[in-house]
């Protein structure tokens, strides 16, 4: 087995066990409910023992790989290769038995994004890619929509814990709402990834994040034909992402773009 499939093995184990046991959980009820960023960002006991089973696997399986996690997950590591984990995303569906949340797994190494796994346990689904072997959904291909005109665009966003940045991007996006077929804000980015890699929508853009919720799902985005960048396209990066099928990478930034400018 080659490296890029064995470390897709592992994250894939692991995702799964820690999915399965958040949703038994959660749905045995949740106990301990806390704030972090912001008193709307909340983190609960089964975001802490997610990263918990799943740092243990891989300290484990893997024990000589760099780790970084959501929860404060901090290795060090001599192989060349860093995990990067989101142990819930979604906390806010979640918290309100929404089923939109999912466990992201990304492994990288000096040429970037080199397999990952976003693991929907409510739905049951298991998104995964290696780099230069495509994209996957419960192991059947994926491949992002085609679509060539903005118009009929299906769009996903996300806004952000604070307040005031939230009313700024909301404020953006009824800039150009009448320009495509509507907005979507679903609540989890490594699922708003898939979702675009797999046609359930054709693009996503959010600012802000964290290399943690997008490892995962920006390769299994390119893997399935998706164009990202940031928003001026640039190369994609926390801070700022757009990922679309691949035809209308360039109008959806000009909105994008445009809208901003508009807002100085
Ligand atoms: C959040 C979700 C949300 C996005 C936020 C993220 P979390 O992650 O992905 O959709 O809008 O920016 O922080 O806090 O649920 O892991
Ligand atoms: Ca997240
Ligand atoms: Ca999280």
């Amino acid at each position: 087995m080659n490296l890029a499939n064995e470390l897709l093995l592992v994250a894939s184990d692991l995702a799964r066990a820690a999915g399965d046991m958040a949703l038994a959980g959660r749905r045995a009820g949740l106990q301990n409910v806390q704030t972090k960023s912001t008193a709307t960002d909340m983190v609960t006991e089964f975001d802490r023992a997610s990263e918990k089973l799943i740092v243990e696997g891989m300290r484990d399986r893997r024990p000589l790989d760099a780790i970084v996690g959501e929860e404060g997950a901090s290795v060090a590591g001599t192989s060349g290769i860093t995990w990067y984990i989101d142990p819930i995303d979604g906390t806010t569906n979640f918290l309100y038995d929404l089923p939109s949340w999912a466990v992201s797994i990304g492994a990288e190494d000096n040429n970037g994004p080199l397999a990952g796994v976003v693991y929907i346990p409510a739905l049951g689904e298991m998104f995964s890619a290696t780099r230069g072997g495509g994209a996957f959904l419960n192991g059947s291909p994926i491949r992002s929509n085609i679509i060539s005109d903005v118009s009929q665009a299906l769009v996903c966003t996300g806004f952000s814990y604070s307040a005031e940045q939230r009313t700024i991007q909301a404020q953006r996006v009824s800039k150009f709402i009448h320009q495509i077929r509507d907005i979507r804000r679903a609540g989890a980015a490594a699922i708003d990834l898939c979702f675009v890699a797999c046609g359930r929508i054709d693009a996503y853009f959010e600012e802000n994040l964290h290399q943690w919720d997008i490892a995962a799902g920006i390769l299994i985005a390119h893997e399935a034909g998706c164009r990202s960048g940031d928003f001026a396209g640039n190369a994609p990066r926390p801070a700022e992402i757009l990922t679309t099928a691949p035809a209308i990478f360039d109008q959806l930034s000009g909105l994008i773009m445009a809208a901003s400018a508009e807002r100085e």
